[in-house]
């Protein structure tokens, strides 16, 4: 199977469905605004994971595309206000929403997001006893993301000897992989699978996330902005503490010049554009970008392992092509 390709054809499945859900609203400019996103792309991963698992316990993928959408929907609201929170002015190779309209607008777009995201949650046909389940886990996945965010950011202001490799994991495992474990519970419940199902579908999807969150940490410093549609190093700028940074402050000492090549440019806002390069080379020099790649192919192999509880299929061929394509074979 091409997973490329697969991915691409499931989630133009999914654009049409996503795109009609944001069509009614009174003001033009609010509509533009949560419009921006999703008309710019993405690669839908979220329900097209939901959809893929629906297929895969009972072939139930098409009562799956509500729910999948309203992921979606949240994805995209938390990506308004993460650009907000990163000072990020570039997504999916458009301006941010911040910057196209303004501050306030972003708040706003992000609030309306969120709200047509439950809306169109209650088109979902899943069974009965699992309605108030649905909803439940939807909006504490929006909760965790919360924390997760927070989490994200304080970490900034904190020494990286006061962090332990724990803190970061525990920290994308609530912005970026519950996500991904909502669209798998969600995905085997509206499919009526069983609670065993549930469980190896959630731990898949939770070990799925951390490797791609690992992933896309270092393609933010390894890709160009061109391909990535977002800019690359700004997570230096930040002091972002992520996995590879850690890795580095953890194992380089005081006196390495790899170090203080890092230092001069993390969390720096007035860092120069090649003062950002140094950074990047000395996190290579130092294999702390080669150790997240291996981290997040550890996450990837246990993450296989979990697909066992499903009957051979199409879709669960396409659940393993997912993996390799989260921590390896993206380009975005
Ligand atoms: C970006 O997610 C935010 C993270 C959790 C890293 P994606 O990489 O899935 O973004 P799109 O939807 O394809 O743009
Ligand atoms: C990803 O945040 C998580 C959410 C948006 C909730 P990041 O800040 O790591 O992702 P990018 O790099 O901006 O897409
Ligand atoms: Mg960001
Ligand atoms: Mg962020």
């Amino acid at each position: 199977m091409d997973v490329l390709k697969e991915i691409s054809k499931r989630a133009k499945e999914v654009d049409g469905a996503v795109m009609s859900y944001l069509q009614e609203g009174d003001v033009p400019k609010l509509m533009e605004a949560v419009k921006h996103y999703p008309a710019a792309g993405g690669k839908r991963l979220r329900p097209v994971l939901a959809i893929a698992v629906a297929n895969a316990v009972s072939g139930a993928g098409k009562k799956a595309m509500p729910f999948g959408c309203s992921l979606e929907i949240i994805h995209n609201f938390t990506l308004v206000h993460d650009d907000v929170m990163d000072n990020d002015p570039v997504r999916r190779g458009r301006p941010a929403v911040h910057v196209l309209f303004d501050m306030p607008t972003a708040i706003i777009a992000g609030d309306a997001q969120f709200a047509r995201a439950f809306e169109v949650l209650t088109e979902t046909d899943v069974p009965p006893q699992h309605v108030k389940r649905l909803f439940r886990i939807t909006a504490n996945t929006v909760w965790l993301i919360a924390e997760g965010q927070q989490e994200d950011m304080d970490f900034e202001h904190m020494p990286a000897a006061d962090l332990a490799i724990d803190d970061y994991m525990r920290m994308i495992h609530k912005k970026t992989a519950v996500l991904f474990e909502c669209a798998a519970e969600g995905g085997t419940l509206i499919a009526g699978g069983t609670e065993k199902q549930v469980a190896a579908m959630k731990e898949y999807a939770r070990l799925l996330g951390l490797g791609f969150q690992i992933h896309d940490d270092v393609l933010a410093l390894t890709s160009s902005e061109e391909v990535l549609g977002k800019p690359v190093g700004s997570d230096i700028r930040n002091g972002k503490r992520t996995l590879i940074v850690l890795h580095a402050l953890h194992s380089l000492d005081a006196s390495d010049p790899r170090r203080r090549t890092l230092e001069k440019a993390l969390g720096n806002d007035g860092a120069t554009p090649e003062e950002i390069k140094a950074a990047i080379r000395a996190l290579d020099d130092s294999g702390s970008i080669e150790y997240a790649k291996k981290l997040a192919l550890d996450y990837a192999a246990q993450a296989r392992k979990e697909l066992d509880v499903l009957e051979e299929s199409e879709d669960k061929e396409f659940l393993k092509g997912l993996i390799d394509f989260a921590v390896g074979s993206r380009k975005t």
